[in-house]
């Protein structure tokens, strides 16, 4: 099926690339971008999806249905990544509801991704059919993720929140100043089985950034050089995984905001809203740009930065990324979180930094493409 058809992402993205030049994020994709059935070896539906985005399909659908990942494989799946291409029954049902969901949205939303598998399944395998009482009679729960950005004259202006959180981080002079740094870390995630590994940052500004994870199956390297972004981890099904469109532009994201005066200059438009998280009220911005999915940058009382959510939109709707950051100590002048945690469909992990040392010239080469790493074992899931 030509992907075109039903991503309203890709239309967007030659849109944007008529209308707008933003650099790196949400750029045209490289012709040596890795198609999933270039690469996977059963993928009729979903076939024409860059490979990075084909495995944020993987975990949209294990979040709308509230499955793991061998729920719609197989057992064998957990140890072998070409398992994964075997046929299921439940596989074959969700291909059916992949074209179900492109039908509805083409016939009823102009193409525009309105119904994703979330918006029938909520988590549950099945549909609920019947209205729930005991929902409709209990106080609404608050997703401090889905906030409404409605239009407000009394806002103050998008630049006034990003210029309180560069006052509070240190201020412009201080943070203009931070040309880059390395750092020791600790890392903690699902792809470590939730022990301490020992992982190193390397920064530069304004848009460039590189971790290595010291996993225990082998090193996983994360880079985004500015323009281009991998990841090379044993988790993964190919050894080096080239990121494009909103996953690229995720990448580039997560360095940007380590030198966050740019940070303003990635989206083109800012709406503002408020919502609750943590108990306390926050101001939301969230970032527009033709052809690039959005980011909300959730920013505390005291101005400073505390969630990042961002989104990758694939064929069967936008899976979330979210970044809560907290732990801010100063270092060269500037405060920076020390502590975050990503939580995606499909994982979750946290970084720690233990010591981060300012500088200028940080080898050019850690930003090289990392070399590859062969997958040590499938997905735990
Ligand atoms: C709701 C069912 C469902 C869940 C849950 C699911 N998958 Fe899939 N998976 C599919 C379907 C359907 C395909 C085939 C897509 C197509 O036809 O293009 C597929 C294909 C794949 C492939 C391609 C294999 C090959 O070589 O053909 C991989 C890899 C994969 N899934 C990994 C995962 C991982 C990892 C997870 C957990 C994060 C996951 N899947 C969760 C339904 C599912
Ligand atoms: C318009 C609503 C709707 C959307 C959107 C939707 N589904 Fe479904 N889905 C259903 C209904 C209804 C059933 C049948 C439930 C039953 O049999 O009780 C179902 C059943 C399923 C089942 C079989 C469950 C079982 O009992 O084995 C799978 C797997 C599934 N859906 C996957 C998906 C995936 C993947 C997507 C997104 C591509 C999706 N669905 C989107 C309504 C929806």
């Amino acid at each position: 099926m030509p992907r075109s058809v039903f991503s309203p992402r890709l239309l967007a993205g030659c849109l944007a690339a008529a209308l707008c030049v933003q650099p790196g994020a949400g750029a045209a994709q490289e012709p040596e971008t890795l198609l999933a059935r270039d690469f996977f070896l059963n993928v009729p539906d979903m076939g024409d999806v860059p490979v990075d985005e084909f495995m944020e399909t993987m975990g949209m659908f294990a979040a709308a249905l509230g499955l793991n990942c061998a729920d719609c494989h197989t057992f064998e799946s957990s140890s072998s990544w070409e398992a994964y291409a075997d046929e299921t029954d439940i596989k074959e049902t969700s291909r059916r509801m992949i074209r179900m969901v492109r039908a509805i949205n083409e016939e009823n939303f102009g193409g525009q991704q309105f119904v994703s598998c979330w918006t029938c399944h909520r988590g549950d395998l099945r549909p609920r059919v019947v209205p729930n009482l005991e929902i409709q009679y209990s106080a609404p729960i608050d997703d401090p993720n889905e906030v409404f950005f409605a239009p407000d004259p009394d806002a103050p202006p998008a630049s006034d929140i990003f210029d309180e959180y560069i006052a509070a981080i240190g201020g412009a002079g201080a943070v203009a100043a931070l040309d880059g740094f390395e750092a020791d870390a600790v890392y903690n995630g699902f792809d470590t089985g939730f022990e301490d590994a020992e992982a190193e940052l390397y920064a530069t500004r304004p848009d460039r950034l590189a971790m290595t994870v010291h996993a225990r199956p082998g090193d996983s390297v994360r880079v985004y050089d500015g323009e281009r972004g991998w990841i090379a981890a044993t988790d993964k099904p190919m050894p080096l995984m080239t990121l494009t469109g909103d996953t690229l532009g995720g990448a580039r994201l997560d360095a940007v905001r380590l030198f966050p005066d740019a940070l303003q200059a990635e989206r083109n438009f800012w709406q503002i809203g408020y919502t609750v998280l943590n108990d306390a009220e926050v101001r939301v911005l969230r970032g527009i740009s033709p052809g690039q999915a959005p980011v909300n940058l959730y920013f505390d009382d005291d101005g400073l930065m505390v969630r990042m959510l961002r989104f990758v939109d694939t064929p069967v709707g936008r899976v979330p990324t979210q970044i809560d950051f907290s732990d801010y100590r100063e270092v060269a002048g500037v405060r920076i979180p020390f502590q975050w945690t990503s939580t995606w469909t499909n994982g979750q992990a946290s970084v720690r930094l233990t010591d981060v040392r300012p500088t200028a010239d940080v080898d050019p080469s850690r930003f090289d493409t990392p070399p590859p790493s062969p997958p040590a074992r499938a997905n735990v899931n």
